[in-house]
């Protein structure tokens, strides 16, 4: 397997706190001498799964055609996948969500692309003062870690941030996002 990094960047704010985290990471990941990509999935068309269920039939792609298809040769082609999502009610954006269901092919009997032992890491940024509003997060990221068996790889969850700037002035949150990809 390469040694690719790829990072789904899900806020539809650009240099926005998870970018910034995310950021920081691919620093870390690319001193430990790994590739890393971002894709902006803000300036993307992706719409949400239909449940057809071709994809679970045929073992391919989804058939929908929009820029799914550059996050699928992303995914295909990646040693860690990272999910960069600001909260948004406890839960992923409205950005990255349809991102994950359409990961279903992946996980048909039939799927002609073998996922399985990937790495993934979670990226988030909360505006909340307790770090607890992260639970729900977490626990659909590591619920759906173990459906995909890709192992985790890292959280790097940072609450206490509101503003687009705010992750850039705590220096020690960006090198806990800079170590985390260090150690990959
Ligand atoms: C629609 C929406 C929903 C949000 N929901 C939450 C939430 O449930 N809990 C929380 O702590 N912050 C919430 N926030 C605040 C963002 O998570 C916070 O501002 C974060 O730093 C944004 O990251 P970004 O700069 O990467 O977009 C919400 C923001 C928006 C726009």
């Amino acid at each position: 397997m390469s040694r690719k990094v790829t990072i789904l960047l899900g806020s539809p704010r650009r240099n926005g706190n998870t970018e910034t985290l995310a950021a920081s990471f691919s620093e870390g990941a690319v001193s430990a001498g790994y590739k890393t990509s971002a894709i902006r999935i803000a300036g993307l068309k992706i719409g949400g799964c239909i449940d057809c269920r071709r994809c679970w039939m045929s073992g391919a792609h989804c058939f929908l055609n929009d820029d799914m298809g550059d996050i699928y040769a992303a995914i295909d082609d990646a040693d860690v996948i990272t999910f960069a999502s600001p909260l948004y009610f406890y839960s992923w954006s409205t950005q990255i969500k349809p991102v994950w269901d359409r990961l279903l092919p992946y996980f048909s009997a039939n799927s002609k692309i073998n996922v399985k032992g990937r790495r993934a890491v979670l990226i988030s940024a909360a505006g909340d003062k307790d770090g607890s509003c992260f639970d729900g997060l977490k626990k659909s990221f590591e619920l759906s870690c173990n459906f995909a068996k890709w192992e985790i790889a890292g959280e790097i969850l940072v609450h206490n941030l509101h503003e687009a700037g705010a992750a850039s002035k705590k220096p020690e949150c960006l090198d806990m996002a800079f170590q985390a990809g260090k150690n990959l």
